[in-house]
């Protein structure tokens, strides 16, 4: 029977809770399927093992991470440890060191969610965003000199190659051409940053011309944010730089009625190294260890593994499944309103897994 490879990262917060979820789910959709099972490696990196060992993850983390057919990540933070060593030592690590470099955020307001937007009908809001993963404003480029002076000076140099640029956007091409509506829009800022902006737009208009069944337009970030609120419908799929597309993914899932849903893929589409699976909320630590944590953003993750593994019915299954979970108020938990457990929510999800 095929056996796939999952390397399980739950990491920090409810990462701790919702990562064990998520492996339920892959069995429970791999048990009702048939014809291939999950071999999950679990490996507890992160801020309890950085007080052990100095580091988020071993030096040679990645090898260990490199035979694995997929990732599935939990979060990483710790308040005891500062935000950028967390994020650097283990998420971006990874991101980075596989060039996974297409994040892939779907967005929805699924059955039974209650969105803040008043005019705004569940088929107006279905949306892939397309985030720059590996360069831009997160390229990590920049420095710090004479430090508590008042002469100090800090710098974070947002970096774009034309390769780094060409690559996402013709990702984002080709996703939207897989997509009914063939429709892209091009987040930019080429009015205030005159060099690599106006590259990127270059870039796009290249790009373009390689898919003439997309109808494509370009928006400026900041009224994409007005765009995404008045005029959703009017939006398919997006590709936006690391920075842009980070905010718009934050804004995207809360007008999707919750960041406990929200998921996402860092996919490395020449598949020369395992992509990454996890939703988008952080750690939470308000919440942590209390079973309180909607898992449906995990899941949600999970169903674009198993696309990415090319296991395309196992996805649907379990996207039908998320689908009864949401619809049923009584399986909401806190964030959306309700007093779903972790627990009873990842229990019902199993049910409709089997029943479906
Ligand atoms: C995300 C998160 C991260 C990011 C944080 C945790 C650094 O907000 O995945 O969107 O900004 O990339
Ligand atoms: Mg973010």
């Amino acid at each position: 029977m095929k056996k796939y490879k999952i390397a399980a990262i739950p990491g920090d917060g409810i990462g701790k809770e919702v990562v064990p979820a998520g492996q339920q789910a892959l069995e429970a959709v791999a048990a009702a399927v048939g014809g291939y099972q999950f071999e999950f490696e679990v490996f507890g990196w992160g801020g309890d093992w950085y007080r052990q060992h100095g580091q988020m993850m071993p030096a040679d983390g990645l090898q260990a991470l490199k035979g694995a057919d997929a990732i599935l990540f939990g979060s990483a933070g710790d308040p005891d440890i500062p935000d950028h060593i967390t994020l650097w030592g283990l998420r971006l690590k990874i991101c980075q060191g596989f060039d996974q470099y297409a994040n892939v955020r779907p967005t929805r307001i699924l059955p039974g969610i209650d969105g803040p937007l008043k005019r705004c009908r569940a088929q107006d809001l279905d949306w892939v965003i397309v985030r720059e993963n590996s360069e831009g404003e997160y390229a990590g480029v920049g420095g710090r000199a004479h430090q508590g002076h008042p002469i100090e000076v800090a710098t974070d140099v947002s970096v774009m190659t034309r390769v780094g640029v060409e690559r996402i956007i013709r990702y984002a091409f080709r996703l939207a051409q897989s997509r009914p509506r063939r429709q892209l829009t091009v987040v930019t800022k080429s009015n205030a940053q005159r060099h690599a902006m106006v590259m990127w737009d270059e870039v796009a208009q290249e790009v373009a011309r390689d898919f003439p069944d997309v109808h494509w337009d370009k928006e400026l970030v900041d009224a994409m944010t007005a765009r995404m609120v008045n005029r959703p419908a009017t939006i398919d799929t997006v590709v936006a730089t690391n920075l842009h597309a980070d905010i718009l993914s934050d804004l995207a899932a809360a007008l999707a009625g919750s960041l406990g849903i929200a998921p996402t893929g860092n996919i490395d589409p020449e598949r020369r190294y395992p992509s990454m699976f996890e939703p988008i909320h952080g750690s939470a630590f308000d919440i942590m260890g209390k079973g309180l944590a909607n898992p449906v953003g995990t899941f949600w993750s999970c169903v674009m593994l198993l696309d990415h593994l090319g296991e395309q019915a196992s996805a649907q299954r379990l996207m039908r499944a998320i689908e009864r979970v949401t619809q049923d108020t009584s399986l909401h938990t806190r964030d959306l309103g309700g007093t779903a457990t972790t627990a009873a929510v990842t229990a019902a999800l199993c049910r409709f897994v089997a029943e479906a």
